[in-house]
């Protein structure tokens, strides 16, 4: 199964939007792996968001992203890194789709809810980023064959 980071940026948390959003994915059927609430600081988002150093919104969004703690979370599940980007949205919320997690809950290219992973490559520097090996938790799913065929794995 794949493993992708969800961050719930710090206007969510301020919004009392947790519970709704990390709501979407149990819904789906994808599982809560790792899970912790962290501020955020300057050095950590340099090394996140180092693909946009040079956007004239960098500073902005991180100070956005460090204005409240974060939600961290690690969701597990059948192709989870497309899953979960698609139940995003459009980065830019207002082009987001409604039903989309950015398309039913903000109007903001940066406040925009949640990052997630957009790559399984990318899921995996990111988790590591984020969480040690320590902070992952182990359970049965017995859900599992209701949520999915034999094959999907
Ligand atoms: P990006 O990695 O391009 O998108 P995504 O979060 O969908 O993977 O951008 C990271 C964050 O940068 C994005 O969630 C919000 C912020 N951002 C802006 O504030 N304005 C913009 O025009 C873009 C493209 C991003």
């Amino acid at each position: 199964m794949e493993r992708t980071l969800v961050i719930l940026k710090p206007g969510t948390l301020q919004r009392g939007l947790v519970g709704e959003v990390i709501s979407r994915f149990e819904k789906r059927g994808l599982k809560l792996v790792a899970m912790k609430m962290k501020q955020l600081d300057q050095p950590i988002l340099d090394e996140h968001y180092a693909h946009l150093k040079d956007k004239p919104f960098f500073q902005w969004l991180c100070d956005g992203m460090m204005a409240a703690p974060v939600i961290l979370c690690c969701w597990e599940g059948f192709e989870a890194v497309r899953v979960v980007r698609a139940m995003a949205g459009s980065t830019n919320a207002r082009n987001a789709a409604p039903g989309t997690i950015r398309g039913d809950y903000s109007l903001s290219a940066q406040e925009n809810i949640v990052h997630t992973s957009d790559s399984v490559e990318n899921a995996k520097i990111e988790l590591d980023r984020f969480f040690s090996p320590e902070d992952y938790c182990d359970y049965p799913s017995p859900l599992n064959a209701s949520l999915y065929a034999p094959d999907e794995k």
